[in-house]
């Protein structure tokens, strides 16, 4: 009967490291759909308004339908404060995450790259700082 005990309690063993092995490898790829990786060289930290919104805005056609009094939906991109106005009304993020009841933008052009969309998301939650 005791050696029956000990035999079982090594069978219950081996069996929970391997139910814990599966466990973890389910969470592994949960967490990868959830939250893809934006790759190792995105920098999300050191973001500024003139090194990584700016360039990004340009780089994507942005300005050319978003400046001046005659901008497009009447959102300017071309001025500190007027983007910091865009990423205030959420409106900013919106259209470029391509989120239910906004605009996707840019306009005719394809989706910003993970890494471009994370660092405007990255600015704006540091303020959205004239930098
Ligand atoms: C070819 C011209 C064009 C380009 C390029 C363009 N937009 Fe737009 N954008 C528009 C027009 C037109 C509207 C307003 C009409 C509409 O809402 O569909 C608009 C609306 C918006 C809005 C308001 C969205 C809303 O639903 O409130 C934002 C924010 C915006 N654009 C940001 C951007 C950003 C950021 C880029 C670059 C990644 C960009 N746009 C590129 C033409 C453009």
């Amino acid at each position: 009967m005791k050696l029956l005990k000990k035999h079982s309690n090594k069978f219950i063993s081996v069996l929970m490291l391997a139910l814990s092995l599966i466990l973890v490898s389910c969470a592994k790829d949960n967490e990868e759909d959830l939250y893809p990786p934006i790759g190792d060289n995105c920098n999300t930290e050191n973001v500024s308004y003139t090194q990584t919104v700016v360039p990004i805005l340009n780089n994507n056609n942005c300005v050319s339908c978003h400046a001046g009094a005659g901008a497009s939906g009447g959102i300017q991109l071309d001025s500190h404060n007027a983007v910091a106005a865009a990423a205030a009304s959420g409106r900013l993020l919106g259209a470029i995450k391509h989120e239910a009841g906004y605009s996707a933008m840019p306009q005719g052009g394809s989706k910003l790259s993970d890494c471009e969309i994370s660092q405007i998301d990255a600015w704006i939650a540091q303020g959205a700082l004239e930098n």
